[in-house]
């Protein structure tokens, strides 16, 4: 059974800071998130990263083998505007055109991401970044620069990776000054921003090039409820309003989510809007949703006199360190889906749940999907030249098939851009946790060669998009 479409865009993904390395090369500025993983302890920064700016050609002639109809790459900001606004680095926009035309020539589809977590530091210096409200119009000067100069290859634009992630994580996401940290609305503030960024970003794509799509990257899991009880069944409706719904009806009707609206309100947490801000956000509707899944949650009706609790992360990758879940007093309590294995680092693995989220937000909106990112973080290890990772196989094939079933039902999906193309730094344990099909010869204190060798699932990869999906 042929289900996915002939033109369908297999690729993969990366971002900037994640895989480009030369932090401070050819006039490139320092972005937030050089500072803030200079501050972890254990792990590699982003000065190096997979060194893929010097490798691009390589990496590029690799993905061409590999069969990618379509890469999912980042635009690092403070590459294009070493300082966040003025003029721009010359070298660092022939670095996105060099890319951009080595993937074009070699038949891939370009699809860049305007803002993967990097606000250029110079920013963050001058107003607190996302903080301050200037903060969009500076994005503004920074994608009207970008969208004129490469639109002309660019078919589909991502607007914003993960602002439910950013807002969940807001502290290891953005570099936040200190005086803030005890203050929980301002990632609602900051969600807030980045909501007229995103859709300025829209507006500005279908002003220059009015055959193009935009839409923004979310983390989407989608939340069931742990038991048949109506209780946990409204404790998930409510979850899936304020972790969802609170992003997804900005982008596609042009204001939030009423329910999550109120309950933010009701506890001093959100965010300030100007008069014009919903006029903004309505004329900038997305023409898809780009949604990266992992993992499934789980929520239940949190007890009487619960107190609030944000989301915990397991930073170990042994199973069952997960700090804790998010609870939200008198709305819902996430907590762990019994019925689900999980990976080393707790996500729940759950491809019905892609299946699920695919069918649920078609149903809502009726825009078309991609996935932008969807795999599993592991400890591969390198043996005799090789690395086995058929856990990785299983989890992808397993998410395919649920995508071929969505797609079956009437879904339409326009690409798989799996998480990730190369080993690259992970947002939570640099190089310990790995994702992509090439393997990068490196540790988080030891760069050795960063040679790119081809795990088990790039060879099984290859023959997904060879057979269009058949063999899995
Ligand atoms: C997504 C991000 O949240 O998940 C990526 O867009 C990130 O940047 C990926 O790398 C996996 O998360 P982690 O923490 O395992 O690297």
């Amino acid at each position: 059974m042929a289900v996915f479409p002939k033109n369908f865009l297999w690729g993969a993904s990366t971002s900037a800071y994640q895989v480009e390395g030369a932090a401070l090369e050819d006039g490139k500025g320092l972005s937030q998130q050089d500072v803030v993983n200079k501050g972890k302890t254990g792990f590699a920064d982003a000065s190096v990263a997979s060194d893929h700016y010097h490798r691009y050609k390589e990496d590029v002639q690799l993905m061409k083998k590999l069969g990618l109809k379509s890469y999912r790459f980042s635009i690092a900001w403070s590459r294009i505007f070493p300082e966040g606004v003025g003029e721009p680095n010359p070298k660092g926009v022939e670095f996105y055109h060099n890319l951009i035309d080595e993937l074009v020539v070699n038949g891939i589809e370009p699809i860049p991401t305007l803002y993967h977590y990097d606000m250029p530091e110079a920013l963050v210096e001058k107003y607190d970044g996302w903080i301050g409200r200037q903060s969009v119009d500076d994005y503004v000067h920074y994608a009207d620069f970008v969208i004129r100069e490469y639109g002309s290859k660019i078919k589909y634009w991502l607007t914003i990776n993960e602002q439910s992630i950013i807002v969940q994580y807001w502290k290891q996401k953005n570099h936040i000054p200190d005086r803030y940290v005890n203050d929980e609305q301002i990632k609602y503030q900051i969600n807030h921003h980045m909501n007229l960024a995103q859709a300025y970003s829209v507006i500005l794509v279908h002003k220059y090039f009015p055959d193009a799509m935009a839409g923004a990257a979310l983390g989407y899991s989608p939340i069931y409820a742990l038991t048949s009880e109506p209780k946990d069944a409204l404790a998930a409706q409510n979850a899936n309003n304020l972790r969802n719904l609170f992003y997804t009806d900005v982008y596609f009707k042009g204001f939030y989510n009423e329910s999550a609206l109120k309950y933010l309100q009701d506890n001093n947490l959100a965010p300030r809007m100007e008069l014009g801000d919903e006029a903004i956000m309505k004329a900038g509707i997305s023409d898809f949703l780009a949604i990266n899944y992992y993992n499934s949650d789980a929520a239940k009706w949190p007890e009487t006199g619960a107190k609030r609790r944000w989301s915990g992360v397991n930073l170990s990758g042994k199973k069952g360190d997960i700090s804790g879940y998010e609870t939200q007093p008198g709305y819902y309590e996430i907590c762990r889906n019994p019925n689900l294995d999980t990976t080393d680092w707790d996500w729940a693995i759950d491809p019905s749940g892609l299946e699920y989220a695919l069918e649920d937000l078609y149903s809502r909106y009726n825009k078309p999907l991609m996935i932008t990112e969807n795999g599993i973080g592991a400890h591969d290890e390198l043996v005799d030249g090789k690395v086995h990772d058929q856990y990785r196989i299983d989890y992808m094939s397993d998410h395919i098939a649920a995508i071929g079933r969505a797609i079956g039902r009437g879904v339409p999906v326009i690409s798989y851009n799996p998480w990730s193309y190369i080993d690259l730094l992970s947002t939570s344990n640099g190089y310990q946790k790995r994702y992509g099909f090439v393997y990068v010869d490196r540790t988080d204190d030891d760069l050795k060669n960063l040679a790119r060798i081809k795990k088990d699932s790039f060879y099984w990869y290859q023959e997904v998009i060879n057979s269009n999906g058949e063999n899995l």
